[in-house]
């Protein structure tokens, strides 16, 4: 991702969350943030996905994954999802967490799909209507580990 990808990030941001991210946000987590990776999914030219984690030490922390909604249901979100593993992986990372809202079972059972497993529960951890969050958790297939740099061990 690029900061010229923002306005069509913003566009699928928006049909997703409820609690969207700003521009800024987004801006800022490309020039500033040192530990965090995004990508985008294009079709065509046209963007229709992204992902996003900050990779610290050997934990990849994934920050949020979303496919336009007219393009859902046809495995993206999965190609996604793997590309990001991958990526972790091929970064020295050894495993990866995130947050799902409690009722979203759709990104539940992709990521359990990809081995995740809850872990935990951040009990009214969504600002606009108190939702929990389940914490999940995956081991990284040792295949996918790589032998890159680990970062944020200073
Ligand atoms: C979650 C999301 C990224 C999935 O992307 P997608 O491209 O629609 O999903 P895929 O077609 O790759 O499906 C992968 C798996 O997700 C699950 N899934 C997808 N659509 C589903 C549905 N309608 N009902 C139940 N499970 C579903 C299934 O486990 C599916 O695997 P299967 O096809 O073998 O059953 C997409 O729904 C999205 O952008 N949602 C809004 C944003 C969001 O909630 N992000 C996650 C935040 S934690």
């Amino acid at each position: 991702m690029e900061l010229g990808d923002i306005p069509d990030v913003m566009v699928i941001e928006h049909e997703s969350f409820s609690l969207p991210w700003s521009e800024e946000a987004f801006r800022n987590e490309l020039t500033l943030n040192h530990f965090a990776r995004y990508l985008i999914m294009e079709m065509d030219g046209q963007p229709v996905g992204y992902a996003g984690m900050w990779t610290i030490v050997d934990e990849a922390h994934i920050t949020n994954i979303a496919v336009r909604t007219a393009f859902r249901g046809r495995h993206l979100g999965e190609r996604l999802l793997r590309r990001l593993m991958e990526w972790a992986g091929e970064l020295g990372m050894e495993r990866m967490t995130l947050e799902v809202r409690a009722t979203n079972r759709v990104a539940q059972s992709l990521y359990t799909k990809f081995g995740f497993v809850p872990a935990g529960v951040r009990k009214g951890y969504y600002s606009d209507n108190q939702e929990d969050a389940v914490i999940m958790w995956c081991e990284l297939p040792e295949e996918l580990r790589g032998s890159g740099e680990k970062e944020g061990s200073e």
